[in-house]
């Protein structure tokens, strides 16, 4: 039996959504059913808890009860409302793109923070508006990455990289949502091949893929099954993609250009000894909330 469809006021739907999502052993269902049902009455979150006996239409509480279904079924949450926040930003996510994570944030304050002492050490004012920056994001994804910092940096140029071209397009949107598409060219191409001999970057980013293939049974099912596979496998190990993005960020890069690169869970063995001494210097490594070595950074000699 539906035990969500039954109900009508946003307290009991709710409620019923909240036992229905539980009982399927769904990762954070309250804020699960909250997220849906909000995405279904088209209403913020202080509205659900101000109007707990508003009676919800009979066809928005068949629409909540599909939603909690498939929720319930394992499909991502973001993929049933089509948004995942990232910086404060709104994203639009489908399933040819990876949900953006929170850890990717340490990534963007990572290459915020180096390009500021970059400044710094120019001797001019710490605050970095971008002039003049021309920045790589590899494998962009959703955009998020070089979307965000377009944002923090109004005056920089981008070029945003994948192989996807369905992610392309829902970069480009997502681009055009921000205002940023004029100064983000997103490109098809393998990592930085379709760059190579462009003028030089000042920053190469990247989120690759670092999911170990061996590793794949033990990731969440809304991973394993919605996820792109060319956006979570970086091969059998998971780290084999950094040999040659390190290599070919060595070819883009200005000298004192700066590259970021978000880590796989256990990569940092695998991938710090890429970054030989006479490319690369001022090698750091930052951890996620969690403590894992989450970004790898380091300027190019
Ligand atoms: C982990 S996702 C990161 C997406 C986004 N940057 C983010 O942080 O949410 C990796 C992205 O790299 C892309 N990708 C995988 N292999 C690639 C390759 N060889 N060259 C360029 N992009 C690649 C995937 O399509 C996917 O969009």
């Amino acid at each position: 039996m539906n035990r969500v469809s039954e109900e009508k006021s946003v307290r009991a739907l709710l409620k019923a959504g909240i036992a229905q999502l539980r009982d399927a052993q769904v990762p954070s269902y309250t804020l699960a059913a909250e997220l849906l049902l909000l995405h279904v009455v088209g209403r913020d979150r202080t509205w659900i808890y101000s109007h707990p006996e508003e009676e919800i239409s009979a066809s928005d509480a068949e629409r909540y009860s599909a939603l909690i279904q498939r929720r319930a079924a394992g499909e991502p949450t973001q993929h049933l409302t089509g948004k995942q926040e990232f910086w404060g930003l709104e994203f639009e996510v489908t399933p040819d793109v990876l949900i953006p994570r929170p850890e990717t944030e340490h990534v963007i304050e990572v290459a915020l923070d180096r390009l500021a002492v970059r400044e710094l050490r120019a001797g001019r004012k710490q605050k970095t508006d971008g002039v003049g920056l021309r920045i790589a994001d590899v494998g962009t994804g959703s955009g998020c990455i070089a979307i965000a910092l377009a944002k923090e940096l109004p005056c920089a140029g981008f070029i945003a990289t994948d192989i996807s071209i369905a992610s392309l397009a829902v970069a480009q949107r997502n681009a055009i949502r921000h205002g940023v598409a004029t100064r983000v060219q997103f490109t098809e191409c393998n990592l930085l091949d379709g760059v190579l001999g462009s003028p030089l970057f000042e920053l190469v980013v990247s989120n690759p893929p670092y999911v170990g293939r061996r590793e794949a049974a033990t990731l969440m099912r809304e991973v394993r099954e919605h996820e792109p596979e060319t956006a979570l496998y970086g091969g059998e190990e998971g780290y084999e993609l950094y040999a040659d993005l390190i290599a070919q960020s060595a070819k883009c890069l200005s000298p004192r250009g700066v590259l970021v690169l978000e880590l796989g869970h256990n990569s940092l063995p695998a991938v710090r000894p890429l970054l030989d001494e006479s490319t690369w210097t001022k090698v750091g490594v930052t951890n996620d909330l969690a403590g894992i070595p989450r970004v790898l950074a380091a300027e190019k000699l």
